[in-house]
């Protein structure tokens, strides 16, 4: 029996309880209703209605174009298909980053008008006073650290982050302000495995890896990437699940060739 099964719904308390256990966390993105619901109803622990809904649902080459507006949109559906995970809401680029009265006005806006349980922001120190703000209002953040795909023209590239020592130890000095600050937990994004160890192991709050490696306290995907359905990224870290865009491809060939045979619809299929 693992360390939540008998409770209803997951919160931020029974991640902090699976880290103390050794327990691996599970989260995955999803935008919307239908997909939100297959993903709680599959036992995800976290749900996350990620900016990337900006490249995968929009088709926008980056992040940066998503609105406050688009995000809470697709957090109201994620929200009503689900029953029992939590529900963390990326806030969008520019959406924070001004001071922050801003970053706690948009927080309150994704907590009221989506019913998600928790917000997710880029940046380390940087951040820090946005992050207790928020937090001192009671809303919960979850951090986000090494590759922070809002700052991709400042970076030039979507390589691996903290490499060289030094931006490894800034890093590890983010972590732990983040944490001091009130964070629940950290995704940690395209770092080296080894550094993502030491980050995890000098936390008491969990970790989330994406390309960090096995021993961070959970793993997140992009549900496009794991489900095949997004073909043209295939980064060394992305375990794919399913080959959907091939089986999506076929279904809907045939059914173009059904409806030309007039196969379809037979008798059976009308009224
Ligand atoms: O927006 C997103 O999907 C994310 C994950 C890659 C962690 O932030």
């Amino acid at each position: 029996m693992n360390i939540h099964s008998e409770l209803k719904k997951i919160t931020t308390h029974t991640l902090q309880k699976m880290k103390e256990a050794g327990e691996k966390i599970s989260m995955i993105t999803a935008y919307d209703f239908s997909f939100a619901k297959l993903f709680d109803q599959a036992g995800i622990e976290i749900i996350l209605v990620g900016d990337s809904a900006s490249n995968v649902m929009a088709g926008h080459e980056t992040t940066l174009p998503i609105t406050l507006e688009q995000m809470i949109y697709h957090a109201q559906s994620v929200v009503r298909g689900i029953e029992r995970c939590l529900v963390v809401v990326d806030l969008p680029f520019g959406s924070y980053q001004g001071n922050s009265k801003e970053a706690l006005n948009s927080a309150i806006r994704v907590m009221k008008e989506t019913g998600g349980h928790s917000v997710k922001l880029e940046g380390g120190e940087e951040v820090v006073e946005s992050v207790k703000r928020i937090v001192g209002t009671g809303i919960p953040v979850m951090g986000h650290l090494g590759l922070t795909p809002q700052s991709i023209y400042k970076f030039g590239t979507y390589t691996v982050r903290a490499r060289e020592e030094a931006e490894a130890a800034k890093l590890k000095r983010d972590a732990l302000l983040l944490q001091e600050a009130g964070c629940f937990a950290l995704v940690l994004e395209k770092i080296p495995a080894l550094l993502a160890k030491e980050v995890t192991e000098s936390l008491h709050i969990p970790t989330i890896g994406i390309g960090a490696g096995g021993n961070c306290d959970g793993q997140v995907l992009v549900m496009h990437d794991m489900l095949g359905i997004n073909t043209e990224f295939k980064p060394r870290f992305l375990r794919q699940y399913l080959n959907l865009s091939v089986q999506i491809n076929m279904a809907v060939k045939q059914y173009i060739t059904d409806i030309k045979s007039k196969d379809f619809p037979s008798e059976k299929e009308q009224y």
